[in-house]
């Protein structure tokens, strides 16, 4: 789905001449990429790897990593950016801008007021030293661009690239980075899919085989080595999500790989047992077909004989979609919040 604010982002792009990055995350879609192939000298930062996969389809340069700058190399004579949702990354991106923006550069800040687009501004002229020129759109939208001054006090990124110590279960302490859902706290979702998982184990074996489809920092594929599991696979589509699964995968010597993937794509393997807990919104939509597209993936990688472990919130209809894809749905488990899924061919 189109996102006006950032189509006004990218509107402005061609009034501006030299090297040009657009920061971009989850909303740029397919068709907004293709109205980038006639700007010059642009270059595409990502968080996401479909985005990039996209861009990379459409001849964009472009480069996938968790937002940080210093991998582009050089400086730019313009950075624009659609805020995050994630207040951390925006005032990550923000403190980064100086470092890399030519002496006469801009920076292009947009977004709306629901959104925080006010405070932003207000914080990114503290910080540049330099005041905003806004101009405003539909549904209290705000385009501001500025120069780069006096440096005044940088921003809580809340430490933004850092993996933290958040907790522990199962003997297993566990890591993780601001940049993806959920960062600090373990999903209540997700722990009682892994309550699930560990009855089933104790009724039949710790399998041999686990992929932790959108894995995140890695709590469902963490959990099933401790649980036993001799091999898991993690994948997930957000850099700092990859990042921080493949630190605690090396820090619990957990055998396997975590591979950054749009939904598991271009993982060719079929696994005894899939673990999933589905991301239930795109940006700021929610989007029912981002739950199939997972439980296609979830069928799809499962061995004939395996058993694939989905939770969801309860207003998602698991019932009606999995049918398709599996003979078996059963539901393990219900409260006002969640519901956990066995599924099986
Ligand atoms: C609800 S979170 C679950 C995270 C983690 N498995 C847990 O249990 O805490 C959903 C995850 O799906 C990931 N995701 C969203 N879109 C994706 C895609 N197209 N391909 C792979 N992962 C995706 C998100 O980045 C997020 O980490």
């Amino acid at each position: 789905m189109m996102d006006p604010a950032l189509e006004r982002l990218c509107d402005a792009l061609p009034d501006y001449s030299g090297r040009l990055l657009l920061v971009a995350d989850e909303h740029l879609d397919s068709k907004l990429l293709l109205s980038l192939k006639t700007i010059e000298n642009l270059s595409l930062l990502t968080n996401r790897y479909d985005v990039y996969q996209a861009a990379m389809d459409s001849n964009l340069s472009c480069q996938y990593n968790d937002m940080d700058l210093r991998q582009l190399g050089g400086r730019f004579d313009l950075i624009a950016y659609r805020v995050s949702k994630e207040k951390a990354i925006v005032h990550h991106i923000i403190n980064q801008v100086p470092e890399h923006l030519n002496a006469n550069g801009r920076f292009l800040l947009c977004g709306y007021k629901n959104e925080g687009i006010k405070t932003y501004i207000s914080k990114a002229e503290h910080y540049l030293g330099s005041k905003a020129e806004v101009s405003k759109g539909e549904r209290q939208l705000k385009l501001a661009e500025l120069s780069c001054q006096t440096l005044g006090e940088a921003l809580d990124d809340r430490n933004y690239l850092a993996t933290v110590s958040i907790g522990e279960r199962r003997n297993l302490e566990l890591f993780s980075k601001p940049g993806q859902f959920g960062w600090n706290k373990i999903d209540k979702g997700s722990e009682l899919l892994i309550d699930a998982f560990a009855e089933h184990v104790q009724q039949t074996q710790a399998p041999g085989s686990v992929l932790d489809l959108g894995c995140g920092y890695g709590y469902l594929g963490i959990m099933a080595w401790a649980l036993g599991a001799k091999q898991v696979v993690a994948t997930d589509n957000n850099a700092a999500a990859i990042q921080s699964c493949q630190d605690n995968f090396t820090r619990h010597g957990i055998n396997g790989e975590v591979i950054a993937d749009d939904c598991a794509a271009g993982i060719h393997h079929q696994y005894d047992v899939v673990l999933c807990n589905p991301p239930f919104h795109k940006g700021f939509d929610t989007e029912r077909d981002l739950t199939e597209k997972f439980i296609r993936s979830a069928r799809h990688h499962l061995k004939n004989d395996g058993v694939a472990f989905v939770v969801v919130n309860q207003f998602i209809a698991v019932e009606t979609i999995a049918p398709a894809y599996f003979k078996s749905v059963e539901n393990l488990h219900r409260d006002k919040s969640f519901k956990v899924f066995k599924l099986s061919s």
